[in-house]
C-alpha cells in the first residue's frame, strides 16, 4: 500500500482541512506529519464548523485512525482545548487518536521566546502565529528538545526545568514583553495529563506495519509549499518542511511509499503574515476577495492578504512536491468578477521568466497577467462538472494547460458536499 498526500501549494489556508475531511472516508488512517498549532484547518458539514490545529482532519469520519506524527510539534494546552471542544460537540474519537513518541513538545517558554523574538524584529517580523513553532523546531535541530515519550521518564521534570532555564537566559537578549509564565506553566502541566492519556506510538514502526497489512494512509500537510523552511520565501516561512519530502521524515516512511500527491490551490491566492507576495492586490479588488472569501486567519483571526492566482509559484510547488493532481478551491469566491487575472510569468530585472528567483524579498519580481472572462454566475446549483458555466471550465482548462497537471476536483463552497469531481 502507498501513502497519499494532501498539501497546500500556496502560502497556506488553501482549504486542505475540507479536502482531507472529504477524502478521509477512503482511507484507514489520516496522519499529520509537520507543523503544529500554527495550522488552522476548517471543516464544515451539516451545521457544524470545527477548526483543527493539531488533531488530523480525518477525526470526523468513524473508524479512521488519526495520527499526530513525529514531525509535528505539540502544545499540550492547544491539544487539550481541541479535545474538549470536540468532546463537548458530542464527538467520540479518543480511541482513534494516536501520538508519536518522537513528536516534540512546545513549552510555554517556546511561546514566550516566539513573542519576544518577533517583538525584537520590529518591522522585519515574520508575522509568526506566536504559537512557539520556530523556537520549538530550533530546540529540535539544536538537540535540546523534549519529546512526547520523555513525559514518562523519571527525570522529565528535571529536563523541563533545564530547558526552561536555558530559555530564560535567552529571553534576557530580548525586550520585555507581557507574558504570564506562571499561569501558562500551570495550564501546561494540567494539559500534559490529557496528552498522557492518548495512546503513544513508535510512528515509523507503526505506520510501516499498517502499510504491510494493506491499510491506506492519507498524510495531511499543514501550511503551504511557499512556507517551507528550505524552498519557501525565506526567511518569511515556517520552521518545518511542508512539502512531500516532509512526509518521509515526519512519519518515518520511505520515499517509495508515497503514492498520489494531491496539491490544494485556491482559485486566487492569499497569504497571512509578512513576506513576498508578487500577485498581491492592495486595492479594492484585493478587498473584495478578502470580504467575499472571508479571508481572516483560522488560527489568529488576522486579515489575509489577497491577490490573483500565481502560476509560476504553483508550477514551482508542483515540481517540489511531485503533485499528481490538483484540487482547486474557493472557485465560488470569483463568481461576481467581470474579469479574472492569471499571472503566467514574471519579469525579473527585465527578463521574462517562468521560474522563481531564489529570493523574492531582495529581488523585485513583476508578474505578467492574462485576463480571462469571469462566469458571473452563482455555482450553488451546479451538481457536476458538466453543469459548470463555460467560462469556469475555460479557467480550469487554462490552469491545467499552464501547469501540465490535471485538476481532479473543484470546490465551490466550504461544506463537505460543495465539491465537484472533475475526474
Ligand atoms: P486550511 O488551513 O488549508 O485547511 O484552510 P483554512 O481552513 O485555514 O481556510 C480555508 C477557508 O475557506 C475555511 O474557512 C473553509 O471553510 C473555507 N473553504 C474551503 N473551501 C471552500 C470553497 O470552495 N469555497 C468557500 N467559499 N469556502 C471554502
Ligand atoms: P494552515 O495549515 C497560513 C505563517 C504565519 C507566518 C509564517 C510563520 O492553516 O494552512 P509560524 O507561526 O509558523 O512561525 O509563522 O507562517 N503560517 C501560516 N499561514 N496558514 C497556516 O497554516 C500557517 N502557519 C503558519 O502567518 O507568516
Ligand atoms: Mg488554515
Amino acid at each position: 500500500m502507498k501513502i497519499d498526500v494532501i498539501l497546500g501549494l500556496q502560502w497556506g489556508d488553501e482549504g486542505k482541512g475540507k479536502i482531507v475531511d472529504y477524502l478521509a472516508e477512503h482511507y484507514n488512517l489520516v496522519c499529520r506529519f509537520q507543523g503544529g498549532p500554527n495550522a488552522g484547518h476548517t471543516i464544515k458539514f451539516d451545521e457544524h464548523k470545527f477548526v483543527l490545529h493539531t488533531i488530523p482532519s480525518g477525526i470526523f469520519r468513524d473508524n479512521i485512525i488519526n495520527v499526530i506524527g513525529n514531525g509535528v510539534v505539540i502544545d499540550p494546552i492547544t491539544l487539550d482545548k481541541e479535545i474538549q471542544t470536540l468532546s463537548q460537540a458530542g464527538k467520540t474519537f479518543l480511541d482513534r487518536l494516536l501520538v508519536a513518541k518522537k513528536a516534540h513538545l512546545i513549552l510555554p517558554t517556546h511561546r514566550y521566546l516566539d513573542a519576544a523574538s518577533e517583538a525584537a524584529k520590529g518591522k522585519a517580523k515574520i508575522g509568526s502565529t506566536l504559537k512557539g513553532i520556530g523556537p520549538t523546531y530550533m530546540d529540535k535541530t539544536g538537540r535540546n528538545g523534549l519529546r512526547v515519550g520523555d513525559i514518562a521518564l523519571d527525570n522529565f521534570r528535571e529536563k523541563y526545568e533545564a530547558l526552561k532555564t536555558k530559555h530564560m537566559s535567552l529571553l534576557n537578549m530580548y525586550p520585555d514583553i507581557d507574558f504570564n509564565l506562571e499561569e501558562e506553566e500551570e495550564k501546561w502541566f494540567k494539559s500534559l495529563e490529557v496528552l498522557k492519556s492518548i495512546k503513544q506510538i513508535d510512528c515509523g514502526y507503526y505506520l510501516n506495519e499498517q502499510l504491510k497489512k494493506g491499510n491506506k494512509i492519507l498524510a495531511e500537510g499543514a501550511q503551504g509549499s511557499m512556507l517551507d523552511i528550505d524552498f519557501g520565501t525565506y526567511p518569511y516561512v515556517t520552521s518545518s518542511n511542508t512539502i512531500t519530502a516532509g512526509v518521509c521524515t515526519g512519519l518515518g516512511v520511505a520515499p517509495q511509499t508515497i503514492g498520489e500527491v494531491i496539491g490544494i490551490a485556491k482559485a486566487y491566492c492569499t497569504r497571512v503574515g509578512s513576506g513576498p507576495f508578487p500577485t498581491e492586490l492592495n486595492d479594492a479588488v484585493g478587498e473584495e476577495l478578502r470580504a467575499k472569501g472571508q479571508e481572516f486567519g483560522a488560527t489568529t483571526g488576522r486579515p489575509r492578504r489577497c491577490g490573483w492566482i500565481d502560476l509560476p509559484q504553483i508550477r514551482y510547488a508542483i515540481m517540489l512536491n511531485g503533485v499528481t493532481q490538483i484540487v482547486l478551491t474557493k472557485a465560488d469566491i470569483l463568481n461576481d468578477f467581470e474579469e479574472i487575472m492569471i499571472s503566467d510569468s514574471y519579469d525579473v530585472a527585465g527578463t521574462k521568466t517562468r521560474n522563481i528567483p531564489y529570493d523574492m524579498h531582495e529581488i523585485a519580481v513583476t508578474p505578467s497577467y492574462r485576463a480571462l472572462p469571469g462566469w458571473k454566475q452563482d455555482l450553488s446549483e451546479c451538481s457536476n462538472y458538466e453543469s459548470f458555466p463555460q467560462a469556469l471550465k475555460s479557467y480550469v482548462h487554462e490552469i491545467e494547460q499552464e501547469l501540465e497537471t490535471p485538476i481532479s476536483m473543484v470546490s465551490i463552497g466550504p461544506k463537505r458536499k460543495e465539491l465537484i469531481i472533475k475526474g
